[in-house]
């Protein structure tokens, strides 16, 4: 890390403090207190905490669940999956909105299949028109892109070429190949959402042996054995590392993920024994993903999370880590899903899954803590703490984030930091006191972000030992409350 220059991304070590303890004490010492940092953006890909990763990738703006619409240029309409999909496809709008808007599904760098909104793709299965009616897609539904900025040639596998006809239809005959002057073969792309960098993109997106190299070098870098001498010298006694779920399928897993992340895994916590350090195993990525953002592997933006199947793999994969890492004397717990979506996993599944997580974990250890994340969204944490998830040292994890609300861009370091401990207490002692799993909070900052990037550092709450390191070894951004038990570190990706 030491050797390269640093770039406009952040790598958030997320603030996770936390009211359980390293080791059964009866007095209130904070030392013993678990003090976390959040190792993003590792064996979890974050494309804005790295942006770089993405650099190399052919056509990177049309990756995996990047929304498109297509106008075409010869009827100067778009073309429109009536209903979100299930018919026809017509060409006939003069405004783009959710009908209009296709997500991308990537083949390779000229290949793509189109998702309607209500989840069907486009397919040449019928014909010469195209319809939005395929639930699955294969060759019929995998078109050839040839690109000229925002303008597109599309056609099929076999060849043609599509076209609007005069009566608003997308059909696939036309006779040739098109010129750029071609106005009825030619359609104008607007990008309207490309928001998601996460492994699943950045794998597709390379493409296998590419990927690998990248994957490989990024988990070798990324974070290193100095990062762990850092971290425990500074007052911190742990380490949450997200993981994804094909590091249980290593070193093959299923494509497009690349193998290798367990093996990371295996170092951080031969680490963590050399620095004295615990580790925090947290899913961080399910199968389906469990709230469609990039950080948990989300292909679309899809919640496929909760079905029988994905739920049942989840809980294989539980069972991997646990029997794992189970009796190496730096486990301190495995978080069994990080951020449940509210609005897409029923607090009942969840439930379900949590307890039977719980099980899996004590039948291989009776001490590790077994952490459950609160459902992101509109859901209240009691409601995980009314649900008697498991009987012996369970844990719940809260996320607050300070920032994405303009309120938090006012606040200056110290003040988010009160803010913390002001306005969130009344909850946390609420559910400390509600007598169930212990407390454990994350914490996310925009101190630091790139508008106020650099500008936040203040040496009061910056020991010098900590600001040499910081230089070095590119924590450009690093604030430190001595306050026992937050901390909030940053530092530049690449
Ligand atoms: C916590 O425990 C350590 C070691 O036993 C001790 O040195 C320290 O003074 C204690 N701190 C507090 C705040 O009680
Ligand atoms: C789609 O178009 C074809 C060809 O014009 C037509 O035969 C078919 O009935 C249409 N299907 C629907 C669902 O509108
Ligand atoms: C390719 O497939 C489409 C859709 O099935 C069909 O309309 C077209 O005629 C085919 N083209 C060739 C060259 O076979
Ligand atoms: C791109 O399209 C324009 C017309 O819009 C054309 O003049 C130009 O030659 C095309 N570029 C390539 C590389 O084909
Ligand atoms: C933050 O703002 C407060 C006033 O609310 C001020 O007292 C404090 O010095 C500021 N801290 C920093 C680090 O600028």
């Amino acid at each position: 890390m030491a050797t390269r220059l640093p770039r406009a991304g952040l790598l958030v070590f997320a603030v996770l403090l936390a009211a359980f303890r390293l080791a059964d004490s009866s007095t209130d010492n904070s030392s013993s207190k678990v003090r976390a940092v959040n190792l993003g953006g590792w064996l979890v890909v974050e494309g804005w905490i790295k942006p770089s990763l993405f650099d190399g990738v052919p056509n990177r703006d049309m990756l995996d669940g990047t929304q498109v619409q297509l106008k075409s240029v010869g009827l100067q309409k778009y073309v429109c999956a009536g209903d979100g999909g299930g018919s026809n496809v017509t060409v006939d709008r003069d405004a783009a909105s959710s009908w209009e808007t296709f997500k991308l599904w990537r083949i390779s760098m000229n290949e793509f299949q189109f998702r309607c909104f209500n989840g069907q793709f486009l397919t040449a299965s019928d014909g010469d028109v195209i319809s939005a009616t395929a639930d699955s897609p294969g060759d019929f539904e995998t078109f050839y892109i040839e690109r000229n900025n925002t303008l597109l040639h599309i056609k099929l596998l076999n060849g043609s070429y599509l076209q609007v006809t005069d009566n608003n239809q997308l059909t696939s005959n036309y006779p040739s190949q098109p010129g750029w002057d071609d106005a009825m073969a030619t359609f104008e792309m607007t990008i309207v959402a490309n928001n998601l960098h996460g492994d699943y993109q950045l794998a597709n997106g390379y493409g296998p042996d590419k990927a690998k190299s990248v994957f490989e070098e990024h988990r070798k870098n990324f974070v290193s054995g100095s990062d762990f001498s850092f971290i425990s010298q500074n007052g911190i006694n742990a380490v949450r590392i997200p993981v994804g779920w094909w590091i249980a399928y290593d070193p093959d897993p299923p494509a497009p993920f690349i193998g290798g992340s367990l093996n990371a895994l295996d170092r951080a916590f031969h680490w963590a024994q050399i620095y004295g350090l615990k580790c925090i195993i947290d899913l961080h990525a399910a199968p389906g993903s469990q709230n469609g953002m990039e950080h948990s592997a989300s292909r679309d933006g899809s919640v496929d999370w909760p079905s029988e199947a994905n739920i049942q793999k989840t809980l294989d994969v539980i069972n991997f880590l646990a029997q794992r890492y189970a009796d190496n004397p730096c486990l301190l717990g495995i978080e069994l899903l990080n951020e449940p979506s509210a609005a897409a996993v029923p607090l009942d599944t969840l439930v379900s899954y949590y307890k039977t997580g719980y099980q899996i974990v004590r039948s291989y250890s009776d001490t590790a803590y077994v952490i459950f994340c609160q459902r992101i969204g509109n859901a209240d944490p009691m409601e995980l703490y009314q649900a008697y998830l498991g009987a012996t040292n369970t844990v719940v994890d809260l996320h607050y984030y300070n920032l994405f609300d303009p309120y938090f861009e006012k606040l200056n370091a110290t003040e988010n930091i009160q803010f913390i401990y002001k306005n969130r207490l009344p909850q946390v002692q609420s559910l400390n006191s509600a007598n169930g799993p212990l407390v454990f909070i994350d914490s996310f900052n925009q101190i630091g972000s790139h508008s106020h990037f650099g500008k936040m550092l203040s040496p009061f709450l910056v020991p010098d030992a900590i600001s040499s390191y910081c230089v070095p070894h590119r924590y450009t951004f690093m604030l430190i409350c001595l306050t026992p038990g937050v901390m909030i570190f940053r530092r530049v990706g690449k």
